[in-house]
């Protein structure tokens, strides 16, 4: 280094103060980027907590209402339902799905009547609905996930849902050919101006645990956890995400997803560069838990790993974030400015 003449780059110099820091700033997170994933159960009274997410209840349909009210007055533009089934409506096959007035319906006509500029994005799979917990229909053996079969009911389901005013259906079960099916059968029912959020690569992960106790789809007593490797994709495998994400675009999606998203921003910023809708990413309820129970001990600040964690979502090429955190950053975001 020859110091007589200095050091001729100084990257220091867009780092000086808080103003040359914002200027040059090359992503942030708004509240319009953000989605909050919402529980829903039946009956009348207060939310009740989920233990490992703290902060995420699971609302009674009038306190959804509540709920989205406020959401949508802090600036999100969306809510993705997850309905919680009661034990007795469940079966083998799933039936519950099928029903017109099952309560994710009541659900979204809810929302829907009382908070007309939220938009409202639904679940297409089958998982909250089969007493084995597994996302399709079984072979006849009970070795396997039927995809066909499986994608036959999906389709009468996303009609269902549009039915009932939802504006995105989100297919999240990796079956194949799921999104054409989807797309077919919505368009010829007359709802071409529903859209699809396909859950486009979503990977077999542990991070999804907190998220199952919520619902209660962790599969029933007595048995292994679940294992839905046939279909959710491998950890290991960017370039079959990828692929499997282009598969969906082709097919008809609207919007690609990529989940989990913070142990994924490969997969997330690959995907942006490889296609033009937008990206998508679900920062799961595993690393929502993570989070929290690192700040409960003390461990980590809460508020700056949360910013942190999405940030980096953002910044990989996500367009659009679900999170957990929706609602919490929405109001810092008033409070306290940009992060
Ligand atoms: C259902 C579904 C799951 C999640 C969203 N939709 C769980 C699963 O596939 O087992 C997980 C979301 C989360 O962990 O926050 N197909």
């Amino acid at each position: 280094m020859d110091t007589q003449r200095g050091i001729p780059r100084r990257p220091r110099r867009l780092r000086r103060s808080v103003a040359v820091r914002a200027l040059f700033e090359e992503c942030r997170i708004e509240a319009a980027d953000l989605m909050a994933p919402l529980f829903v159960r039946e009956g009348e009274g207060p939310p009740v907590a989920i233990g490992s997410m703290p902060g995420v209840f699971r609302f009674s349909l009038e306190g959804l209402v509540t709920e989205c009210r406020e959401l949508a007055a802090l600036g999100i533009p969306g809510v993705a339902l997850f309905p919680v089934t009661a034990p007795a409506l469940k079966d083998l096959r799933g039936t519950e799905a099928l029903n017109p007035n099952a309560l994710v319906l009541r659900a979204v006509r809810a929302v829907r009547a009382a908070v007309p500029g939220l938009l409202v994005f639904t679940d297409v799979a089958l998982d909250p609905y089969t007493t084995h917990g597994h996302d399709g229909l079984l072979t006849p053996d009970g070795q396997d996930v039927d995809n066909d079969a499986t994608v036959a009911v999906l389709a009468e389901m996303a009609v269902l849902h549009a039915v009932s005013g939802t504006d995105f259906v989100s297919p999240s079960d990796m079956m194949d050919g799921r999104v054409g099916a989807i797309r077919r059968a919505l368009d010829v029912a007359g709802y071409s101006g529903t859209g699809i959020l396909a859950y486009s690569a979503k990977f077999a992960s542990a991070y999804y645990g907190p998220f199952r106790e919520a619902v209660g789809s962790a599969a029933a007593a007595g048995t292994r956890a679940l294992d839905k490797r046939t279909y959710q994709l491998n950890p290991a495998n960017r370039r079959e995400a990828i692929a499997d994400a282009l598969l969906d675009e082709a097919e008809g999606a609207d919007v690609l997803m990529v989940k989990p998203a913070g142990p994924y921003l490969d997969v997330i910023a690959e995907l942006r560069a490889a296609t033009r809708l937008p990206v998508a990413a679900y920062q799961v309820s595993g690393e929502y838990a993570q989070v929290h129970a690192a700040a409960q001990m003390g461990w980590l600040d809460l508020e700056r790993t949360r910013n942190e964690s999405l940030l980096a979502i953002k910044r990989a090429g996500a367009d659009v974030i679900l999170t957990y955190f929706a609602k919490d950053l929405a109001r810092d975001l008033i409070r306290s400015g940009p992060v």
